[in-house]
């Protein structure tokens, strides 16, 4: 079983809203490995991360993300954090990836409000911010079959943009098959 899609992004990139959306749109269930993760420890992310460092956080991620790569065939959102494991990145290999791309002012914007992202918890949020997309965006595009730029577009409207790009592949998908490719 794979997941029909895998949703990744920077923090406040639209993960958990257009996941959800774009797993009602097709009709199938959405799993979120940043819930799973806080169901598995029985404590909040921010807990995790206070109590136990971050590299205990990464490795019940990893191990997390696998088990919901194999078991979930629906919409599933993947930590922000998660592609910065090699071993990760491996296991998405050959499942179609979705990349919510956001830029700083929007993404500072969206995450601004919550105390539950640990990483962005510091005194300069906006450096703090630039210095992950820095590091992060070609991570993220070497994992993405799909790139969504979601500055200017609503949830919905990114929803219905990913379904129609994930159309738009199944359909080139189809016709290679077709011609024997
Ligand atoms: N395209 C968008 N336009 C405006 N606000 C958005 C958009 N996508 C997400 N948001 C808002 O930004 C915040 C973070 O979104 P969320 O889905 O939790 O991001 P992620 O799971 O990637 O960290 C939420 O308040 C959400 O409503
Ligand atoms: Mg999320």
């Amino acid at each position: 079983m794979s997941p029909r899609a895998v949703v990744v992004g920077p923090p406040g990139s639209g993960k958990s809203t257009v996941g959800r959306l774009l797993a009602e749109r097709l009709g199938v269930g959405f799993r979120d490995t940043d819930d799973d993760i806080v169901k598995r420890a029985g404590k909040s992310i921010s807990e995790i991360f206070t109590d136990d460092g971050e590299p205990a956080f990464r490795a019940l991620e990893e191990e997390t993300v696998a088990v919901a790569l194999a078991e979930h065939a629906g919409v599933l959102a993947v930590g922000g954090g998660a592609v910065l494991s090699e071993r990760t990145r491996g296991r998405l290999a050959g499942h179609t990836v979705v990349f919510l791309n956001v830029g700083m002012a929007e993404g500072v914007r969206r995450t601004g409000v919550s105390s539950a992202r640990p990483l962005l918890a510091g005194v300069n949020p906006r450096a703090t911010y630039k210095a992950l997309l820095d590091a992060r965006l070609p991570i993220y595009r070497e994992v993405a079959t799909v790139e969504i730029g979601t500055d200017e577009l609503i949830p919905a409207d990114v929803a219905a943009a990913i379904e129609e790009r994930l159309r738009e592949a199944g359909g080139v998908e189809a016709a290679q098959h077709e011609r024997g490719a």
